[in-house]
This record gives C-alpha cells, structure tokens and sequence, in this order.
C-alpha cells in the first residue's frame, strides 16, 4: 500500500469507511515497525521520526506483540480463560489473539475492537474462527466502554470469565478521557475470575528518548500519546491482583526465551486477575 491519496475502502460487512492517507495513524505506524507492509508514506514518516528519537522502538514493538502472544497463551492455558475482549487489536499481524488463544483452547471466543478504518478493512482476517470458537469485530472507540460491552455481549456471556485486553492503547487516552473510569467500567461489567491484561509505553523508562518520541508523534500522528510513569500505569490494576512477577517490563514478563527477557522493551506490563 503506497497510495497517498484518501481512500473509500469497502469494509467486510458491505460498510465503506473513508480514510486519508495523507496524516499518519498508529494502526499504520505501529505496522511499520513491525515490518508490515500497511502503511503510507505519512505513517513511514512518523516512523522514520519516532525511530530517531528512540531507535528502540523497534524491538519495543516486537516485544509488546511478544508480550501478547505469551499472555494470550497463559490466560487460556494455566488461567482456563474462554473469552478475550482485545480491545486496539491493531492491523493484523503474526500471533493474533484468536490464533494464540484458539491454539491452546479451540473453543475460545474472541471479541476485537479498534476505531481505526484501516484495520476493520482488515478485519476478515481476525475473523478466521476455529468452528468451536467465534471471533466477532466491533468498529468502536475505547472512549465508550458501555457500548463495546453492549455490542460484544452477541459473542460473550458475562457470567462467565472474560479477559480485557489494552494492549499499547491506553496511551491513547487523554487524562481528560478519564482513562482509569474507562478501565473500572469495562472491568466492572465482567465477573470474579475474569483478568485484565494491559501494557502501556512508560513515560520512566529510557525517559529522555521516550520523551522525545512522544513529541515527534504528537506533531505527527493522529491520535496523541500520553506515555506514563509506573505508579501511573499500576493505577490501572487497582482492585485487582497481579500475577507473578506483577507489572514489570514487557520483556520480563514470563519471557520464553533469554532472547526475548533481553529485549529492550520501553513499556509497563501486566496480568491481574477479578478477585
Ligand atoms: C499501538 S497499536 C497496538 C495493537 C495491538 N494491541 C498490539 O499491542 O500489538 C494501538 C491500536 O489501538 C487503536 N486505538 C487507538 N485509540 C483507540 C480508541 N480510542 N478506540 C479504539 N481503538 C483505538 C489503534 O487504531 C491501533 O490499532
């Protein structure tokens, strides 16, 4: 895709979404650097900038989509978890959640949201269900918690436990967007036994570099960045109990290999469980 122009893209559902290539999105940035190939010049841009100011980033994302796939492994594994609610799914990439969590368990049923056109153009491709399981998509911004509750209540029974998923999304939430209410209500629609599972860029690791970043993308990048510190990021797990090693550096996160505990990975990490 290089096309700099706007696009009238055709959804899965017969939907036509407008989009313009000419301002950078993070859904497209973010696939750059995992060495996607969905992105425009203007996203590549970004990238190239963001890159400068904290050549890590790379190896940030990667770790992140690492952290991911061993969560998604571990909640449907040892935690016996049967539905995700994966809420900025992002363009798909390797390891998404229905093929990590279907892996494990093949009746596992997966709701993904984003707002982003782009990705629900790409939507067909998370929706490649397992017969036993089910895999919806809900075009929808995180900013209103109760109607993605409401819409994905068509795929998943909240009697039973549900993990959240805020995988490197947060950021996007203004302190005026009042993203810890918007946390406490997704969580508070879900029963005991449930988790949340959530990583965030830290504003307190490899702080000057991240704070340069945040800069370039806030000139960029359409949606703004909030990074935040580790007290700020904890805030997110509060009623809630972390599991081992509690909220840490994505790349410490139970990592499977040496390789993958050695990652510089520049965001806060963590799996809590509804008690
Ligand atoms: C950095 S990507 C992360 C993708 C994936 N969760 C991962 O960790 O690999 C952030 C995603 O969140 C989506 N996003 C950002 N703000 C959003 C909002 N307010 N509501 C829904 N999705 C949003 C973007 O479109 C993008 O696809």
């Amino acid at each position: 895709m290089t096309d700099e122009w706007s696009h009238e893209v055709t959804a899965t559902h017969g939907e036509s979404a407008p989009f313009d290539t000419s301002v950078a999105h993070v859904a497209r940035v973010y696939n750059y650097w995992l060495g996607g190939k969905d992105y425009f010049a203007a996203d590549r841009a970004a990238g190239e900038q963001a890159i400068k100011a904290f050549p890590d980033i790379v190896l940030s994302a990667r770790a992140n989509r690492a952290f991911l796939a061993r969560t998604v492994r571990f909640l449907a594994g040892e935690a016996g978890i049967r539905q995700f609610l994966d809420i900025g799914t992002g363009i798909p990439s390797a390891n998404n959640t229905h093929e990590v969590a279907q892996s494990v368990a093949q009746d596992s049923r997966i709701v993904y949201v984003d707002n982003d056109p782009i990705v629900l153009t790409h939507a067909r491709a998370l929706l490649t269900s397992d017969p036993a399981g089910a895999t919806n998509y809900i075009d929808a911004d995180l900013r209103e918690p109760e109607q993605i509750l409401a819409r994905a209540a068509q795929v998943l029974d909240y009697d039973r436990p549900v993990a959240v998923m805020l995988m490197a999304i947060l950021q996007h939430l203004q302190e005026e967007d009042d993203p810890y209410q918007v946390v406490a209500t997704l969580m508070a629609a879900m029963p005991s036994g449930s988790y949340l599972a959530l990583s965030h860029p830290a504003k307190d690791i490899d702080a000057e570099a991240m704070a340069k970043m945040a800069d370039s993308l806030n000139k960029m990048m359409a949606e703004k960045v909030t990074f935040r510190d580790r007290p700020a990021v904890a805030r997110f797990f509060e009623g809630l109990d972390l599991v081992e090693p509690g909220m840490v550096q994505a790349s410490k996160w139970r990592p499977a290999t040496d390789a993958e505990a050695a990652s510089p990975a520049a965001l806060w990490a963590g799996v809590a469980r509804k008690p």
